[in-house]
């Protein structure tokens, strides 16, 4: 069932899911899976997870959408609380990642001009190479996958890209048109890309030195994930945006947000920017319920722990047909001996199993079930990879 009146612009596996439970999935026939993606992280908290549900469900009943043209109740709440849990002063809700993204590059470019001063239409932003920030046209425009671009220009201008982890090339490209660093903790499509020890800290240094904004894309690495509630927190670093997406919406609604304090966020004035459904109640009343799940710390603790278990059996099976194992929490990018089969190959064994997960660029496979994932469960997963290895011929 992969449906012909849809555009080819995804290629799943041959699953067609029909129902799901905590880190569970029920595909058409009756077939359960062990959902090792979790929607990219949108789902770290588990498919219906029931105080999610409630949320949303209460919030069905009373109204769903009134536009920004007026005040609903739950938005201010929201607000409030996820600048709270994020240490900031202010937020800017939007709805899916890359509009989040496209709104710190447009809050950024106003900073730079308003604040520190730019001259008109000449800000950039620096980025890093093997980013992914979404699919717009303006986030493409700075991605370094030729497949993400091609065709697709002509492309937005003002962004200068670096080497990912290499604080001294982002020394030396920042100057005095840079307005921001645009950076995630952790690279995700591209394989759970985990930077040199101290490299986020020294970007806060230096965008601290030369009045630069640090732009943390948190949308996939954010929001527990990685056993913290923000990848950031690994280094203790604090950035003066974070962008959020995936999880905030519990898996069930779009909601994306760039939080950070009044004097980056508070240039914005009426009329500048806005989104038709950014801060909607319903939106707003599951992010509340997904910002009091993280409230708790429980999420993050449970990730850190199970965490720790997954990456500590992925290791196991380097030199057993995986070359390398990356990762931080429930969050680990695995490349699989690239001589045995393409990542694509193992997520379709893997499926045939009862697991799903995803490839990403070729070899690597990304797993990240949701954070409530039964222990045994997640030593049955990796089981599950080991036997589709040795079926490929690894020893
Ligand atoms: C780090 C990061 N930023 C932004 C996005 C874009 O989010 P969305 O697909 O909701 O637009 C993604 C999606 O995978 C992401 O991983």
């Amino acid at each position: 069932m992969t449906g012909s009146y849809l555009a080819h612009n995804y290629h799943p596996l041959d699953v067609t899911v029909e129902r799901g439970e905590g880190a569970w999935v029920t595909d058409v026939t009756g077939r359960r899976y062990l959902d090792c993606l979790a929607a990219y992280s949108a789902v770290n908290f588990g498919h219906g997870h029931p105080a999610l549900i409630a949320a949303a469900k209460a919030q069905l009943d009373r109204i769903t959408l009134t536009s920004r043209a007026f005040n609903n109740d739950q938005l201010a709440p929201f607000a409030e609380a996820l600048a709270t849990l994020a240490g900031k002063d202010m937020v800017l809700p939007m709805n899916t990642g890359a509009e989040a993204v496209e709104s710190a590059v447009k809050v950024a470019r106003a900073w730079g001009y308003r604040v520190k001063g730019v001259p008109a239409n000449r800000a950039t932003i620096i980025v890093m190479d093997g980013n992914f920030h979404g699919r717009t046209t303006t986030i493409i425009s700075f991605s370094t996958d030729e497949q993400a671009r091609a065709d697709f220009g002509p492309f937005t201008p003002g962004f200068v890209s670096v080497p990912y982890g290499d604080a001294a090339a982002l020394e030396s490209a920042i100057d005095e048109t840079t307005v921001a660093v645009l950076v995630e903790p952790i690279q995700g499509e591209a394989g759970i890309i985990i930077p040199p020890a101290g490299y986020l800290a020294r970007v806060r240094e230096l965008t601290t030195e030369h009045n630069v904004l640090f732009m943390a894309d948190e949308i996939q690495s954010g929001l527990g994930r990685t056993g913290t509630t923000f990848a950031c927190d690994l280094e203790g670093v604090v950035p003066d945006l974070y962008l959020l997406g995936k999880a905030l919406g519990g898996g069930i609604v779009p909601v994306s947000a760039v939080v950070g304090n009044a004097d980056i966020l508070g240039v914005l004035q009426p009329g500048e920017h806005g989104s038709t459904f950014g801060g909607n109640p319903l939106a707003s009343a599951v992010g509340h319920a997904v910002v009091d799940l993280l409230a708790t710390g429980e999420m993050q603790e449970r990730a850190a722990a199970l965490g720790a278990r997954l990456q500590a059996a992925l290791r196991l099976l380097v030199g057993h047909g995986v070359v390398e194992v990356r990762g931080a929490g429930l969050w680990a990018g695995v490349d699989i001996d690239p001589t045995l089969a393409t990542g694509r190959r193992v997520c379709e064994l893997l499926a045939e199993r009862g697991v799903l997960a995803k490839d990403t660029h070729g070899s690597t496979i990304r797993l990240a079930p949701p954070i409530v994932v039964e222990k045994d469960d997640l030593d049955w997963a990796v089981d599950q990879l080991q036997a589709v290895l040795r079926e490929l011929g690894a020893q």
